[in-house]
């Protein structure tokens, strides 16, 4: 057995549970100082402050620094080829995002440079992202497929993620994402494209255990409200649980389909309705929010107290992928929950590491610091939280631990 303590820690801050935190309690947090944390065999067993005393285990000085429970990413397409810097110079000339994807640009572009890579290379790449975000504090990720939308290339992708969940340090947990653009080759037959998600390319998925979500991008010139309510009904009949990229940049629904339909989350929200807020709030969903999405896009932020005061517990994700959001640092993500959304501190830690567990299914294991949980922790190089969500720009990772193994940041 394996034990260890990391002690002289400054100050501790956590949110608590395994569930989802909403309302005033989203805000709520634990706080130690002078803290110490003991792990065996890399979970937590317990913590404490300089008035319970440890001293077992191998010893780890955290120096007087703040330490918070690994960073939750619940929103990225990690397995991609190619990139699109080419998109740079058109979305200076305000270029609008939908229509380069109804040029054939966009995600269509990256579709076909994932299929001409090989599973080697694409785990070989997102592996490297994995590593980049791990050295930014992201201990837990999520990884959407979507830039294959056919069942082979599908599959090739969902495949990647269960390797790299396998062989690398961090957590990455699959979401089924066919529903990602309509292909081209199923432009006139957009009944046939519906069909071969339903009743070929989900059940494949689900049979091979391959992911625990199904996603779709509910927007204009996408899928509209209705097609997508088929396509998460087909993933939940398959035992798939919904979530939904809904309200990016139209509003057409897809908030209010979450909530009736019971999405564990729903995604970007950036125009997101009152009613749509109202039926997430009473449908239980996430409001994933991902608002270095909004600043790449140059676009609005979402409305984020809103969701809070109405009780939708509120998530914050990177969405990392190589068109609307080339960026897999949680650490700008929780600056811009501050500057933008207008979040506290403390609600910008929970929504980036409880709530975002809790928008993957993994709050019982992840997102706090407390006995029971996995020894996912990150190590700062701040006195405090508010230094954290203060500073912009620099990475100040100390140091990374994933289920008791530690990883230097910068
Ligand atoms: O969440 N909105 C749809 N999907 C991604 C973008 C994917 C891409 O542009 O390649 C998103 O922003
Ligand atoms: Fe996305």
């Amino acid at each position: 057995m394996s034990s260890q303590l990391i002690y002289n820690i400054g100050m501790l801050v956590t949110p608590e549970g395994n569930e989802a935190r909403r309302g005033a309690d989203q805000g709520r947090l634990k706080v130690l100082e002078n803290a110490w944390i003991y792990l065996e065999n890399g979970s937590i067993v317990a913590c404490g402050d300089r008035n319970q005393p440890m001293t077992f285990g191998e010893k780890y000085d955290a120096g007087g620094r703040l330490v918070t429970p690994g960073l939750v990413d619940a929103h990225t397409h990690l397995i991609f080829g190619g990139w699109r810097q080419n998109e740079l110079a058109m979305k200076i000339r305000n270029v609008p995002y939908l229509d380069i994807l109804a040029a054939g640009g966009g995600i269509l572009s990256t579709v076909k440079a994932t299929h001409a890579a090989t599973e080697e290379e694409l785990a070989n790449k997102a592996g490297r992202a994995l590593d980049e975000m791990l050295s930014f504090g992201t201990t837990t990720c999520e990884a959407k497929s979507g830039y294959g939308l056919n069942k082979k290339e599908e599959l090739k992708q969902l495949k990647v993620i269960k390797a790299l969940n396998k062989n690398h340090p961090m957590d990455v947990v699959p979401t089924f994402m066919g529903a990602h653009a309509l292909p081209p080759e199923f432009k006139e037959n957009r009944e046939g494209y519906l069909k071969l998600l339903c009743e070929e390319m989900i059940p494949a998925v689900a049979k091979q255990k391959l992911a625990k979500f199904c996603d779709v991008f509910c927007e204009t010139g996408v899928f509209t409200a209705e097609e997508s309510r088929r396509i998460l009904q087909a993933g939940l009949d398959n035992g798939l649980i919904p979530k939904i990229h809904a309200d990016e940049i139209d509003p057409i629904g897809g908030s209010q389909l979450a909530g009736e339909i019971g999405a564990i989350s729903a995604e970007h929200l950036i125009v997101c309705p009152d009613a749509g807020i109202e039926s997430m709030a009473q449908g239980g969903t996430i409001a994933c929010l991902l608002p270095a999405t909004s600043f790449y896009l140059n676009s609005t932020y979402a409305p984020a107290r809103k969701m809070i005061e109405a009780g939708v517990p509120v998530a914050m994700a990177s969405d990392f992928n190589p068109g609307s959001c080339p960026c897999l640092n949680l650490q700008l993500v929780m600056n811009l929950g501050c500057l933008k959304y207008r979040l506290t501190p403390e609600e910008v830690l929970t929504a980036v590491t409880l709530n975002g567990a809790a928008a993957i299914g993994m709050a019982d294991r992840v997102g706090s610091i407390e006995a029971g949980k996995q020894g996912d922790l990150v190590i700062w190089d701040a006195p405090d939280l508010n230094y954290l969500c203060y500073r912009l720009g620099s990475n100040l990772v100390h140091a990374v631990v994933k289920k008791g193994n530690f990883y230097r940041g910068n």
